[in-house]
């Protein structure tokens, strides 16, 4: 079974295997990283780790237009069901949600999450990683975070590949990133959540020696736009 992971800028991946897609945080349309047109995908399943508007993005629109069942911490899932989402499943960290094709357990993240709606700004529920599970393989999702030392737990889920961030200010930054790498213990480790703006310029490709000189894992990175096979 082939799995084909697709980056969109920012944390913003699709997943696609045995014929099911599925789509995280996805920030399409007003990404200045990459314009995606959020009519051309059809996810059966959207992930999403927090509330902030760069992860949330075009969900609401992309799931009353497919049907496609929203997976979210409990209050960021009711509040994206009161505006109109028929399929939407609230778990919380430590739960494990299946899903067309795979399963979502929820993970700890050191984040905030918040969301102007409207013009009115609601924190509906607490930032979330993902570990899934789909297409044969094993993928973390951290989300938005800090670095924490339980990340060492999570390597205990054999990670065959961990998404994390490196864009620094409002998440780690490519020194605590590589730390991250090692605590996960993934086989390879894709950076996110950098480029997207000036404030999180980071080297992608500096970040990729360092994981792979001070860690067993390999570092994939892709550019906005582009899809790996895993
Ligand atoms: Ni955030
Ligand atoms: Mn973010």
């Amino acid at each position: 079974m082939s799995l084909i992971i697709t980056w969109y800028g920012q944390s913003a991946f699709g997943l696609e295997a045995d014929g099911k897609r599925i789509l995280i945080d996805p920030f399409l349309s007003g990404n200045p990283i990459l314009e995606t047109d959020p009519d051309t995908v059809n996810p059966d399943t959207i992930l999403l780790t927090h509330a902030h508007n760069d992860h949330v993005g075009d969900t609401v629109a992309i799931a009353k237009r497919t049907g496609a069942t929203v997976i979210a911490t409990f209050e960021l899932a009711n509040f994206i069901g009161s505006q109109g989402v028929e399929n939407v499943i609230g778990g919380n960290h430590g739960g494990t949600v299946p899903f067309d094709g795979g399963t979502a357990k929820f993970t700890p993240a050191w984040h905030t999450s918040s969301y102007n709606h409207n013009g009115t700004v609601v924190a509906p529920g607490i930032p979330a990683g993902f570990v899934v599970r789909f297409g044969g393989k094993t993928l973390y999702f951290s989300g938005d975070t800090a670095l924490f030392m339980d990340m060492q737990l999570i390597a205990d889920e054999e990670l065959d590949v961990a998404v994390i961030p490196i864009g620094d200010l409002f998440t780690m930054g490519p020194k605590d990133a590589v730390k991250a790498a090692k605590f996960l213990r993934a086989g390879t480790v894709i950076p996110c959540h950098y480029n997207t703006f000036p404030a999180i310029e980071q080297d992608a490709e500096a970040f990729k020696a360092d994981v792979e000189e001070q860690t067993a894992s390999r570092a994939l990175v892709l550019k906005p736009g582009e899809s790996a096979e895993l």
